[in-house]
């Protein structure tokens, strides 16, 4: 197959890309598979590394590799041994590391802590697959019931693996502060055995993680986006307008992620993907994300050899677009060129080797799909049942208008606050990525609890983001724990995001500072959202989503409406990641104004 550097086709067609064709009203597209009880997560994210010195001068192979992982859903298997960053820390710096509900345990101190609770059976059954299946039916009451029992640090079994899972919002964050020093990321065998094993590496190296954030960081910075802002209006035009000379209603599960493919094969590694070879790509990087979720059984047939080999096909088409990039002399203006060339300006380019480099851009690929497929399509599912919501973005962008003019440039897209307000709440009720995973490198204490080095830790962010500020629970979790009505009523109300809990929690204006809003939140502000991790290891495409998000809002509210056709069917199922399920509540209609 070939595949062109998009730079390379401008060179023939002109500065905008490509319009896609239009495609057909409803799509076949990727559908998100349920997690295999003995692998894990359904969110697949990619990435990297851990935090630390990152001051190697010379950087090698492994270390600009990125890791697909971040699956937060993982069999654990985290081992005991204390690893390097916590046994190089002096027992007085051990004791200095602490935050709200956490601390270090100095030399095995662990002061009579008693350990997390968890449920218990003989049911040969769940001897064999943990509490994976009642956590199947639905995370939020799943981790609500555990809550109302044990408190908001708890164990439960992951199969055969015990995991800790830690729901309170302050706690949370401030362990991901931490990340690298009191415990590192991991991910599961399934999702490593897809990464490259230069990447695996630096997963178990917190400063080798860090120097490949670095390396990667360029593609994601201010430049960058203004490089890509073009690219990104043309997709997201392009994408808005064939869904409104569609026929029939569209199905935002299937269309969101279609949006969310053209997005990053353009942006991220600048693929320029011949229509006709578009459901090719996609179904590599689908098999590759199914694979990345199932026992890594490396035999014929099996959805992990199938996942191996198409990412062996995604490597050579990858590598093809590189070859291209390096014959042409233009600016490629994608995040994975724009980071490649960035490190052979510091370091001359010459330790990378072509495998190395095209790793990095599937890594890309992993990390930047799924997750702003679901971010899109949350937004957009939310936005077409709550036509108030439209009319105020609509009211910002005659504003942004008369501001700066027609045109989106990165000054314009900076001041839709109110855009950016629609697209956290829209990522606060429905996160493409809903927990985190870690292992612990320290002997802890988390929640009075004792959780010894080599624990691996459940970090929901779901739970800690949305129940950190609602008017559900002013108080936290722990308040909440002492109030069973209001428990009761939260889990109902929390079992799924639908229609109904959608009426009462969809309000974007939560995230306007008073001034601006409607005076009537209690969030904490931008600081509030967990959706893209905090601390070191905060997503690096967060600024760029943000772009394509708001970007796409502003082209709807300005030219288009949407309207949900049944909204009382809509619904997102909350498993690690919130998926919209494909029914009558995920069709709408986009309309010209
Ligand atoms: C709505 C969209 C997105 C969400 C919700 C999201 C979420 C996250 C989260 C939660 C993490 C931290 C994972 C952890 O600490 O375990 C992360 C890391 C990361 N994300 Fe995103 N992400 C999104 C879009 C993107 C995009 C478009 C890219 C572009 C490639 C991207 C690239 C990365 C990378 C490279 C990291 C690793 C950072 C590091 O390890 O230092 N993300 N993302």
């Amino acid at each position: 197959m070939q595949l062109r550097p998009l730079e390379a086709r401008q060179a023939t067609a002109g500065n905008k890309p490509k319009q896609i064709s239009a495609a057909p009203a409803v799509r076949a597209g990727l559908h998100r598979v349920r997690p295999q009880p003995h692998t894990n997560t359904r969110h697949k994210q990619p990435t990297s590394t851990c935090n630390a010195a990152a001051t190697s001068s010379t950087l090698k192979d492994t270390e600009i590799t990125s890791n697909p992982s971040a699956c937060p859903f993982a069999a654990a298997v985290g081992s005991s041994k204390r690893s390097q960053p916590g046994a190089q820390l002096s027992a007085a710096e051990v004791a200095a590391l602490q935050g709200p509900g956490w601390a270090a345990l100095p030399n095995g101190n662990t002061a009579n802590l008693p350990q997390p609770e968890g449920k218990h059976s003989w049911n040969p059954l769940q001897l064999l697959l943990g509490d994976f299946p009642e956590l199947q039916q639905g995370e939020v009451p799943f981790l609500l019931e555990r809550l109302r029992l044990f408190g908001p640090v708890f164990k439960w079994k992951f199969a055969t693996d015990t995991v800790v899972a830690v729901l309170e919002y302050d706690t949370i964050k401030s362990l991901l502060q931490h990340d690298g020093t009191v415990m590192s990321f991991w991910a599961p065998p399934g999702l490593q055995a897809i990464g490259s094993e230069a990447g695996n590496k630096a997963m178990a190296d917190p400063a080798a993680r860090m120097v490949q954030r670095k390396t990667l960081a360029p593609g994601f910075s201010r430049q960058a986006l203004r490089q890509v802002l073009g690219k990104v209006e043309a997709i997201a035009a392009s994408h808005l307008a064939q869904w409104a000379a569609a026929e029939d209603p569209i199905d935002l599960a299937v269309e969101g992620r279609q949006l969310a493919f053209d997005f990053s094969t353009q942006l991220l590694v600048n693929f320029d993907v011949p229509e006709q070879q578009r459901a090719a790509v996609k179904a590599k990087l689908d098999a590759m994300f199914k694979a990345m979720m199932a026992p890594p059984l490396n035999l014929p047939g099996t959805t992990f050899r199938k996942g191996i080999e198409a990412k062996a096909a995604l490597l050579a088409d990858i590598k093809e677009v590189i070859r291209q990039a390096d014959a042409s002399s233009g600016d490629g203006a994608s995040a994975f060129e724009l980071s490649l060339k960035s490190h052979r300006a510091n370091q001359g380019g010459a330790e990378l080797s072509e495998d190395t480099i095209a790793e990095s851009g599937i890594s890309l690929l992993l990390a930047g799909t799924d997750t702003s497929g679901g971010g899109a399509t949350a937004a957009l599912a939310m936005l077409a049942q709550a036509p108030e919501v439209m009319q105020r973005l609509r009211q910002e962008q005659q504003q942004v208008i008369a501001q700066h003019g027609p045109g989106l440039s990165l000054a314009a897209v900076d001041s839709m606050t109110y855009a950016e307000a629609v697209v956290k709440e829209a990522l606060r009720l429905a996160p493409p990525a809903g927990a985190m995973m870690r292992r612990t490198l320290l002997d802890l204490q988390i929640g009075g609890k004792f959780i010894p080095a080599g624990s691996l830790l459940y970090l929901s962010t779901f739970v800690g983001s949305n129940f950190a500020d609602t008017q559900l629970s002013p108080s936290g979790l722990a308040g909440l724990t002492q109030r069973p009505a209001d428990m009761a009523a939260a889990a109902s109300a929390w079992s799924h995001v639908d229609h109904s809990l959608l009426q009462q929690q969809f309000k974007p204006e939560r995230w306007l500072k008073k001034s601006e809003g409607d005076g009537a939140s209690n969030v904490r502000g931008s600081s509030g959202l967990l959706t893209f991790g905090s601390g070191p290891h905060v997503c690096l495409g967060m600024s760029l989503f943000m772009v394509e998000a708001k970007v796409l809002l502003a082209l709807l509210a300005r030219e288009y409406d949407i309207a949900a056709v049944a909204p009382e069917e809509l619904r997102f199922e909350q498993l690690v990641a919130a998926q919209l399920v494909g029914n009558a509540g995920s069709v709408v209609r986009v309309a010209k104004l």
